[in-house]
């Protein structure tokens, strides 16, 4: 279902997630059969709504979510067959990005110590160049090495923001996850921290799976993009592809949903055009579908191509009226 590329630096082929059922309740299948490569400095964007399983499939690449099914491969190695140690030497490669900068830092640590933290633990510098590493990447990320000694609550959220991004790079990784990295700012803020990203993956030629339910967002940084829609991707391609021919209703739906500024009125807004109401509980029924092929039959995965290297899902489709 995707394009491969030759040497990804990220290659995830049809990864699962199952939660345990609860109290009464029947499992939850968070993540079904998700597959993407990602290649070096490219960034693919997660989109969909919330608990569509965007957050459970960042945290199943990078092994903080037992996985029920599939493959992730980062830089070649099989992550679900590392051994502990081994998974423990890939971990400097791959780092994450949350979305609240407040609750991902200790209140009661100092910049310095935040930073100097994850140089400590995979033993990336010697001792004696932490504090020249923790200032190099306090101006990486544009803040004034002269605020080291502050604490969290004496930086704005945007600020706070920076030093999660410098946290995450002072192991100088490949990868990385961002999860809703700027859903918890205003919107000028927004658009430094984005930039900001852009301009670290240019010099550092990082790779990102950037996170968001905004496919606005996206397209300040996306090389391609994916949707997500009850644990599955119903659609990806570049972001131009996806952006100039929105192949499946879902990914409209979102696309409509975007121009609205009033986030309690988009909420809304997409609420009535796609999901709530036109997509769930829709499961394939027997016969053709959508593109007129019988899958029962040919025994393929409800993919289509709709152009080179864009694919769309027939399994999510609205029923024509009767
Ligand atoms: N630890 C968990 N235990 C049980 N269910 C979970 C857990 N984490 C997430 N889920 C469920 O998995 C689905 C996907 O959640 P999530 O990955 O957080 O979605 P998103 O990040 O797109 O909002 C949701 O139905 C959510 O309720
Ligand atoms: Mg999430």
């Amino acid at each position: 279902m995707t394009e491969s590329i030759q040497h990804p630096l990220l290659r995830v082929r049809d990864l699962s997630v199952t939660f345990p059922a609860r109290s009464g309740k029947a499992p939850v299948l968070a993540v079904d059969r998700v597959s993407f490569d990602i290649g070096r400095a490219q960034t693919l964007a997660l989109v969909g709504e919330s608990g569509s399983g965007k957050t459970t499939t960042g945290r199943a690449i990078l092994q903080l979510q037992a996985s029920s099914g599939g493959s992730v491969q980062l830089l070649g190695h099989e992550l679900g067959q590392l051994s502990r140690d081994g998974l423990r030497s890939m971990r400097r490669h791959m780092q994450f990005v949350l979305q609240n900068p407040y609750s991902s830092l200790h209140p009661r640590m100092t910049v310095a110590q935040t930073l100097a933290e994850p140089l400590r633990v995979h033993r990336c510098v010697p001792a004696e160049s932490v504090t020249a590493r923790v200032a190099e990447l306090m101006t990486l990320v544009g803040l004034d090495p002269a605020m080291v000694s502050r604490y969290p609550h004496e930086f704005s959220g945007g600020q706070r923001q920076r030093i999660v991004i410098a946290r995450a790079l002072a192991v100088s990784p490949d990868f990385v996850v961002c999860d809703e990295p700027v859903s918890a700012l205003d919107v000028s803020t927004q658009a430094q921290i984005v930039a900001l990203l852009k301009s670290l993956q240019t010099r550092l030629g990082l790779s990102y799976l950037f996170i968001a339910h905004d496919l606005a967002l996206v397209r300040q940084v996306a090389h391609r993009i994916a949707v997500m829609f009850a644990g599955q991707i119903v659609e990806m391609g570049a972001a131009d592809q996806v952006y100039g021919n929105p192949s499946h209703p879902y990914t409209r739906a979102l696309l409509d949903a975007v121009p609205v500024p009033d986030p309690v009125l988009q909420r809304k807004k997409l609420s009535e055009s796609s999901a709530d109401v036109q997509f769930h509980g829709l499961r394939p029924k027997a016969g053709p579908c959508v593109f007129g092929e019988d899958h029962a039959q040919s025994g393929t995965a409800c993919w289509h191509d709709v152009g080179a290297g864009h694919g769309v899902s027939c399994r999510f489709w609205p029923t024509p009226a009767a």
